[in-house]
């Protein structure tokens, strides 16, 4: 059973505030890693989450650290325990 989790408002990742974490699904593909840098380029918090099946973590390396952190998992194995890793997530 889901247990309450804060609403989390789908969107536009650019309207987001320097203090909003947004969730990167599929963050480290080849698209994704693009948009991951672009929001670190703005200075933007981001959780990336990716299960590596196609994509590598050599596309968002350089890109971790501070205000940025990738979790290797499948997107529905994540979501399974919304608190942990969506705690703090503003935007996806
Ligand atoms: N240099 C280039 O021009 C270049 C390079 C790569 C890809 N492409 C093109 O880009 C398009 C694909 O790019 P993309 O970014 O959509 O694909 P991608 O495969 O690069 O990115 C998808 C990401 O989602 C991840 N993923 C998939 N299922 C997941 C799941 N269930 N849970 C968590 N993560 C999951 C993958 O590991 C991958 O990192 C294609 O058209 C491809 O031909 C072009």
């Amino acid at each position: 059973m889901l247990r309450q989790v804060p609403p989390i408002r789908a969107g536009n990742a650019m309207e987001s505030s320097a203090k909003t974490l947004t969730l990167v699904t599929g963050g480290a593909g080849f698209i994704g890693s693009h948009l991951v840098e672009y929001l670190r380029g703005l200075g933007r918090r981001v959780l990336i989450i990716d299960d590596l099946s196609t994509g590598r973590r050599r596309n968002v390396e350089h890109l971790l650290g501070d205000g940025c952190r990738l979790i290797q998992a499948r997107v529905s194995e994540a979501l399974r325990g919304p608190e942990a890793v969506l705690a703090g997530v503003g935007r996806v």
